[in-house]
């Protein structure tokens, strides 16, 4: 077709290793605390496998990811600034980056502008979409390791393409959904994206 295809990119899960990180820093503060090791993560939430461990094991952890530079620091998820940077110079593709913020704001905002700005460059602000709700945002695909995304637009105008975390390997896909196991190889997005053109 003639208009371009536009593809959502989310960051936590999908371009940045919220979970890794998560762990990584729950483990140095807390070491003598019970914690959910990465093969044993379940549901989407972080926070809500650490209540269930406890109450003040569930304030610990949601307290990790509110800490100044949580979200600066984290690390690219394997082959995804590549596929990001080479997704964008395709022809008859835009790419944004779809993400949603924590309530408690002060830092995960500003440092998810740095995050993009360290990793991928200035040009990448033009590309930000923050929003808490993804369904009101136009688009083909939506590239997201969570794997019920609803909201006030049903149903929404993109296809989920349910990108593969820890907590998410054993889900059922929902009708609609394809699934993409990591960036690596690029094939496998190129597929899908050429797929999509296709319809
Ligand atoms: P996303 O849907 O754009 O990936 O955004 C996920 C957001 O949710 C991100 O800002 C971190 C936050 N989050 C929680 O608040 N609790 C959690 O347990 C997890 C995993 C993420």
């Amino acid at each position: 077709s003639s208009r371009n295809l536009r593809v959502l990119l989310d960051m936590d899960g999908v371009l940045a290793d919220f979970e890794g990180q998560f762990l990584k820093r729950f483990r140095e503060k807390y070491p003598h605390d019970p914690f959910v090791p990465l093969d044993e993560r379940s549901g989407f939430y972080v926070t809500k496998q650490y209540y269930a461990l406890g109450q003040d094991i569930g304030t610990k952890a949601f307290g990790i990811y509110e800490e100044k530079g949580f979200f600066l620091d984290l690390q690219p998820i394997d082959g995804a600034i590549e596929a990001a940077r080479e997704m964008a110079e395709m022809e008859g593709v835009d790419v944004y980056i779809c993400t949603s913020p924590i309530k408690k704001y002060t830092h995960c905002v500003v440092e998810k502008y740095q995050w993009l700005d360290k990793h991928l460059g200035k040009e990448w602000m033009e590309r930000m979409i923050l929003t808490r709700d993804k369904t009101v945002i136009n688009g083909d695909l939506l590239i997201d390791d969570k794997p019920n995304i609803t909201g006030g637009m049903n149903p929404p105008k993109w296809q989920h393409v349910l990108f593969t975390s820890y907590h998410n390997r054993d889900v059922v896909l929902q009708d609609g959904q394809i699934r993409l196991d990591g960036w690596l190889p690029h094939s496998r997005w190129r597929d899908i994206l050429e797929q999509k053109r296709q319809e």
